[in-house]
């Protein structure tokens, strides 16, 4: 029996330099023993991060993350006499006791190293065997050693993934740094040993503050400059709470869509074994049981009746006296809009929902149409893509009383689907024949700057597609002397289930908001 000793748990070059060595004595899988060096993470513990002369700890002598070259110790190491050949090419040498392993495997190797099985190194050695003999082996789809390895790295890609959607940061009060900058920390525990492998991710995302992850496996440290890393910590080590908590619930909170509920989609993007670190994981519970009641009042809800100066006016206009270039004013185009016939959206809605704000605005937010509750209520944006959007503005600073905020189609499409009625994209015939009353609330408005909010409202306003990644932030001429700007819809942010998408889409519509508002004053 041969005992393979690798420095860590996730000491890829060690156990690329043992398995290379045991091969080229012929060593068969059945008689390899792998272990780790555990007394190598007998490093002093980490000390409080809430004691701020601790950060950032010193990165130098933590485990390996198998990127150093550094060789193998213990007894594969004392036991080789020559340096051994590379796993990788060179090519096949035939006799020889080294051959040539497909990149595919290494890259494979690399992952699989970062699953918490046991079994994993012995079973990387013994695919690695089995790849001399056949080494078209990776092609076969069928084989069970490559399946449970590649179970084992999609493993760890999910890890990976999950650890870099839920790390809460908590500001660490107090902390001494050389430089102003604010330091955080966040306590996480992933699913695998993917610390190191996640941490670029957050240096790309958070290269401007310094941050520390600590986890039970092993601590990365960020100064703004230097990514270190430090042995494993303790849940103490962290600070637990911190103003922006808060925030986060009230954040989650307002973007929770009771009618959305899906608890098994839920379970399946934030499994449970991450809540106990999600600040807002405390309200899942709750918001979980009052759905049910959430729905059905939103569904009982009593439509809100046009005033009735809208109703006079709507009358005015049944018996035709509205042409085009009539409408003078806005509430003759909310008339319009209540008795519009121009496409049949009018029959399932409730009520036509025209734009609200001043009548002389210099922005304009366009939607695309009425929700569920925009529906009921008769007013644009109040349902949870309006609260959403009403924090985004809140946050870039535009007050939503100053602004004429309304959608590309007034009629709400949807599609009933047992008591729910389910969101459904307009048509462009629709977005046509309502493109009259955008017009028309264009030209009376006289706005600066107007903001299309998603794909719909683009079409309306600019009379093309256009792709929102690429064209948001750059402003176009539109008729009358206003700009037009394109941003990402509120609703998608409420879809997304990705954090980091959700994230990013949410801070490029906070700026946006801000350069159309800047623009407008
Ligand atoms: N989505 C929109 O586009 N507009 C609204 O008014 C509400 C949701």
């Amino acid at each position: 029996m041969r005992v393979a000793r690798l420095q860590s748990e996730i000491d890829f070059d060690g156990w690329r330099d043992a398995a290379r060595a045991l091969r080229a004595e012929g060593v068969a899988p059945e008689a390899v023993v792998w272990t780790v060096e555990r007394e190598l993470f007998d490093f002093a513990p980490v000390p409080p991060l809430n004691n701020p002369s601790v950060l950032p700890p010193c990165g130098e002598g933590g485990p390996r993350s198998g990127s150093d070259g550094g060789s193998v110790q213990g007894v594969l190491a004392a036991e080789r006499p020559h340096p051994p050949a590379s796993l990788v090419p060179p090519p096949h040498e035939g006799e020889g006791k080294t051959f040539g392993v497909p990149a595919a495997f290494i890259d494979l190797a690399r992952t699989v190293i970062l699953h918490r099985s046991p079994e994993r190194l012995a079973l990387l050695y013994r695919i690695l065997h089995r790849l001399e003999r056949q080494p078209r082996l990776l092609d076969n789809p069928a084989d069970a050693d490559l399946a449970k390895a590649r179970d084992m790295a999609k493993g760890v890609g999910r890890a990976i993934h999950k650890m870099h959607a839920f790390v809460r940061f908590r500001l660490v009060e107090g902390a001494a740094s050389e430089t102003p900058r604010e330091t955080y920390a966040a306590w996480f525990e992933p699913a695998h040993r993917v610390t190191e492998a996640a941490a670029p991710f957050f240096v790309r995302r958070f290269s401007n503050m310094n941050w520390s992850i600590l986890t039970p496996d092993a601590c990365v440290h960020w100064d703004g400059e230097r990514l270190t890393n430090s042995p494993g910590a303790d849940p103490a080590d962290a600070p637990s709470e911190d103003a922006q908590e808060e925030m986060w619930r009230t954040y989650y909170a307002s973007i929770f869509n009771p009618a959305r509920l899906n608890p098994a989609m839920m379970k399946q993007e934030m499994p449970k074994r991450y809540w106990r670190n999600l600040p807002e994981a405390a309200l899942i519970p709750e918001l979980i049981e009052k759905a049910q009641s959430r729905t059905e009042t939103m569904v009982a809800a009593h439509p809100a009746k046009p005033s009735e100066r809208v109703l006079k006016a709507a009358l005015k206009h049944a018996r035709g006296s509205y042409g085009e270039g009539n409408l003078t004013n806005l509430e003759e185009v909310a008339a319009g809009v209540h008795v519009c016939r121009r496409c049949d959206l009018w029959r399932d809605a409730t009520q036509g929902v025209p734009g609200l704000g001043p009548e002389k605005a210099a922005l304009m937010i366009v939607g695309e149409q009425p929700g569920d509750q925009e529906d009921l209520q008769g007013v644009p944006f109040v349902g949870p893509a309006g609260r959403l959007l009403d924090r985004a503005m809140a946050e870039a600073g535009v007050p939503r009383d100053r602004v004429f905020v309304t959608n590309a189609v007034k009629h709400f499409k949807f599609e009933p689907r047992g008591k729910r009625r389910i969101h459904k994209t307009p048509d462009r015939g629709e977005v046509q024949a309502c493109r009259w009353w955008l017009d028309a609330e264009r030209r009376l408005v006289k706005p600066k700057v107007i903001l299309a909010l998603g794909a719909t409202a683009v079409q309306a306003v600019f009379g093309k597609p256009l792709p929102i990644g690429k064209t948001r932030g750059q402003h176009q001429a539109l008729d009358g002397d206003a700009q037009g700007l394109v941003s990402w819809h509120p609703s998608f942010m409420l879809r997304i289930p990705d954090h980091d998408a959700k994230d990013r889409a949410y801070a490029e519509l906070v700026a946006d908001l801000r350069l159309a508002w800047k623009m407008a004053s």
